[in-house]
């Protein structure tokens, strides 16, 4: 497999003219938290700039627009460490502003989602254990854990849980976003998979959120992000069995139009066969000057070739083939995607319909042949993908306890659209960030004229002047604002950690909440 094609696959997965408020506009925190958690007992667990391992902190970000310099990092090392980092910054931030930022896996490609420039970062690098429990089919997994470990260690046992399909991506920030998996269709969003959160509150308290404990917040932290506090452990029901069929098939862009009309009646027809998925991508990147067509097949049983990709298999002249059978630990090896760009993802959803389908390809090579005569410097990358997100997908999130997205609202089948730039000069952030935020607003107003567009905005692939709570619709915004007062009372996870999309903002501004909201500020932040 050439590295094109690695490269791009695993991009499944988000500027502008925007004004760039990332969490360094804001107020800095002095030094003074930093030595507020050495003098509170943590200072093996801190790492400021002159320590030999702050820049492997640094670059524990995916994106390297990502790679803020905060003032200090802290990493601890279980539950107890996390409380006492919490209460420890909300104590000295009563002397002086005390800002921080959330980290698992640090895959979120926009800087400041999970890290903060001149404050502190609360890295959970060093929690990423898994354990399988097989009196109850669980796993326990720690939020820093990235999914290809998580793989490693429960293939060996025989299990499977729904995860993320690249190796370095982190458990916690993909699982409380929603979480699109290979089992989608069999088992719902990753979300829907946790039974039980492990949670630090606002007030330092160690809680956990389930069907029968504190039923409100388990709901809301499944696609609520990090608005109601740290989670430090997710427990996840397991499936038995570990083998699935699945690759990357290559082609040139001249199947175009035959990928496009298999996409689109596999999004229609993966309702009759539940353990498929697809996605397709379009691709072109600098290094190796090639315009190719990227398809993952992933079917979570053993067996291959099913008739669900008969019409994808039907697509003569690929240029290279990987799938086989195997495990989730091979196959987001595979998926893994190329560190060293500053990469963005900008995303829409619409209903599945071939005229936009069309569109979006078509505005693919406009705007490669738009950033090709511009001339830049550096390397870049254009990609854009589809991924089916049938009605059906949100059954198994009802059946499961309900989660935050509101996608039972929709009866449409639906295509989950990325937009992903990566580029390499840092002067080029703005006009690529321009690029990414037209390149959606054009293709949602396409889409509207065609009666096919739809408010949802996934978080995990959202870009940061995107408003994804607000996208859940009303009731659901309701019901995040309710949690977040009631289990951080003083917005701790507002206003003292402001990276991330923020249920305060939704709404704020406006005086309305939620849906009526949402179309207006669907594309861009307050
Ligand atoms: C190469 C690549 C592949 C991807 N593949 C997939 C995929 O297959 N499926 C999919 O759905 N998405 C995928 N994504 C998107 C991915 O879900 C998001 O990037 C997600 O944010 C990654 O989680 P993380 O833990 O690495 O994030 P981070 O960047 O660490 O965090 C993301 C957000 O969550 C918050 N957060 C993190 N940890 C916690 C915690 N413990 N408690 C409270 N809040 C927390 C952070 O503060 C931040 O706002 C992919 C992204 C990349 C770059
Ligand atoms: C933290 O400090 C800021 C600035 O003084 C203040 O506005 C905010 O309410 C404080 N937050 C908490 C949780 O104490
Ligand atoms: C599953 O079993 C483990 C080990 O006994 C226990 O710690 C955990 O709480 C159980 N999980 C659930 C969801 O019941
Ligand atoms: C957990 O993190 C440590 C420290 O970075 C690393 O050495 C270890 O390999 C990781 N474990 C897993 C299962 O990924
Ligand atoms: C997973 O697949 C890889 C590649 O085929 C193989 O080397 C590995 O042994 C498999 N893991 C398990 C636990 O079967
Ligand atoms: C293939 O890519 C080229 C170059 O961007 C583009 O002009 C052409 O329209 C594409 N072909 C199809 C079938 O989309
Ligand atoms: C790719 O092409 C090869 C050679 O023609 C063929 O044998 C194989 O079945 C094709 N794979 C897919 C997934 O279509
Ligand atoms: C761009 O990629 C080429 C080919 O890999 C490499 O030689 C060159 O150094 C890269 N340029 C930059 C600015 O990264
Ligand atoms: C627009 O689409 C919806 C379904 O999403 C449908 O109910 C409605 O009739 C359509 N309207 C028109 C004018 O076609």
């Amino acid at each position: 497999m050439g590295l094109v094609t690695i490269q791009a696959l695993s991009a499944l997965l988000v500027l502008t003219a925007y004004a760039e408020c990332t969490s360094s506009d804001a107020p800095s925190s002095s030094t003074h938290c930093c030595q507020a958690l050495v003098d509170a007992g943590l200072g093996e667990r801190v790492l400021f700039p002159d320590d030999a391992l702050y820049q492997d902190a640094v670059d524990g970000h995916w994106s390297l627009e990502a790679r803020l310099s905060p003032k200090c990092f802290v990493q601890p090392h279980d539950a107890g460490e996390v409380a006492k980092v919490v209460t420890t910054l909300v104590e000295a931030n009563k002397t002086e502003l005390c800002q921080f930022a959330i980290r698992s896996g640090g895959h979120q490609t926009w800087a400041g989602a999970a890290n903060i420039e001149d404050g502190v970062t609360l890295d959970l690098a060093y929690m990423n254990s898994t354990t399988y429990n097989p009196e109850n089919a669980t796993a326990s997994i720690q939020p820093g854990a990235r999914w290809g470990g998580v793989y490693k260690t429960l293939d060996a046992l025989g299990v499977a849980v729904p995860g993320g399909r690249a190796a370095t991506v982190g458990v916690a920030g993909l699982a409380t976003g929603g979480g699109n998996s290979f089992y989608g269709s069999r088992e719902g969003f990753v979300c829907d998979n946790v039974i039980r959160f492990e949670v630090v509150l606002a007030s330092g308290e160690i809680v956990e959120a389930d069907k029968d404990n504190n039923p409100d917040l388990w709901q809301a932290l499944k696609g609520g992000s990090g608005n109601f506090g740290v989670v430090t452990r997710l427990d996840m029901a397991t499936l038995d069995g570990i083998d699935l069929w699945g690759g990357v098939v290559t082609y040139s862009n001249d199947t175009t139009q035959a990928q496009i009309e298999a996409m689109y009646n596999f999004g229609e027809e993966v309702t009759n066969d539940r353990y498929a998925s697809a996605i397709s991508i379009w691709q072109y990147n600098t290094e190796s000057d090639a315009n190719i067509i990227i398809s993952a097949y992933d079917y979570t049983k053993p067996v291959p070739r099913p008739a669900i990709f008969d019409e994808f298999l039907a697509i003569p002249d690929n240029t290279s083939d990987s799938t086989r059978i195997t495990n989730m630990t091979d196959l987001t090896v595979e998926l893994e995607q190329t560190p060293g760009y500053r990469d963005n993802f900008y995303t829409i959803t619409f209903k599945n319909n071939l005229e936009v389908m069309e569109e979006a390809i078509r505005m693919h090579h406009e705007y490669l042949e738009t950033i090709q005569a511009a001339d830049i410097a550096g390397n870049w990358t254009i990609q854009t993908m589809f991924q089916p997100i049938p009605s059906f997908f949100s059954e198994h999130s009802v059946e499961k306890g309900g989660n935050m997205l509101g996608l039972e609202r929709f009866d449409d089948n639906l295509i989950l659209w990325q937009t992903y730039l990566a580029w390499t000069e840092e002067s080029l952030d703005e006009q690529f960030h321009t690029w990414g935020m037209n390149f959606i607003d054009e293709l949602d107003s396409f889409a509207e004229s065609k009666n096919a567009s739809n408010p949802f905005i996934y978080l995990d692939y959202a870009y940061k002047a995107q408003v994804p709570l607000a996208s859940y619709g009303e009731e659901n915004v309701k019901k995040m604002k309710a949690v977040a007062a009631k289990y951080d009372p003083e917005g701790v996870f507002q206003v003292m950690v402001p990276g991330g999309f923020k249920i305060s903002r939704v709404g704020n501004g406006e005086g309305e909440d939620g849906a009526a909201a949402a179309d207006k500020l669907k594309k861009r932040e307050l």
